[in-house]
């Protein structure tokens, strides 16, 4: 097979899980989009190659594709989750990397997925990694996916502001979040969250 062959067979194998998702969820779909674009304009400012942006970019589409095997009345339910329903949504990070770790190409992206909600304290799932621990994409996504969650209207909350946004992850520095891509993301707020069409009313 010739490199720009196992290129674009990468690429629509990419696009075909998407489309799966979306066939599933579309509001999942959506805000995967919205932190897929945040990872692209961030990857390059924290001085990664190409091929890392591509994949991390990549990974950050497909990071919620585990939320397949969440019953919908869990996914659109509106309103906070029963402890039981949590922990069934608290498992959309190993079932999603399971599915991508069927491809031995999609390797690299299927450890990002798995480890998408650590925390930087520990604190965080499946395996509550810590600090460098946490592979370095699964943190970049971590940020994004925050700052698009609390930018988005919930049943049960308004979206936060801009500021307030700010604010939160400025708080969780070194609790939650990585300082260097927290910080980088705060200092280049504009182009990075500002700049991209967000629907308020997405999950
Ligand atoms: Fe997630
Ligand atoms: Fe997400």
């Amino acid at each position: 097979m010739s490199d720009d062959f196992e290129k674009i067979l990468y690429h629509d194998v990419i696009e075909s899980i998407i489309a799966a998702m979306e066939a599933k969820d579309y509001h999942t779909a959506d805000h995967s989009r919205r932190v897929g674009d945040m990872v692209l304009e961030l990857c390059p400012l924290l001085g990664l190659s190409i091929k890392d942006t591509e994949e991390i970019h990549l990974a950050a589409h497909v990071h919620d594709i585990g939320k397949i095997g969440v019953p919908d009345y869990i996914l659109s339910k509106p309103g906070p989750l029963s402890e039981m329903e949590w922990s069934i949504m608290k498992m959309h990070p190993v079932t999603g990397a399971d599915i991508l770790s069927h491809s031995s190409a999609l390797e690299y992206i299927s450890k990002i997925v798995k480890h998408h909600h650590e925390r930087w304290d520990g604190k965080g799932y499946p395996l509550g990694l810590a600090g460098e621990k946490i592979p370095y994409g699964s943190r970049i996504i971590t940020v994004c996916d925050s700052i698009d969650a609390m930018l988005s209207n919930r049943a049960y909350r308004s979206a936060l502001t801009s500021q307030e946004c700010k604010e939160e992850i400025r708080k969780n520095i070194e609790i939650m979040y990585d300082r260097s891509i927290a910080e980088c993301v705060l200092s280049n707020w504009e182009y990075i969250v500002e700049g991209r069409k967000h629907n308020a009313d997405n999950k």
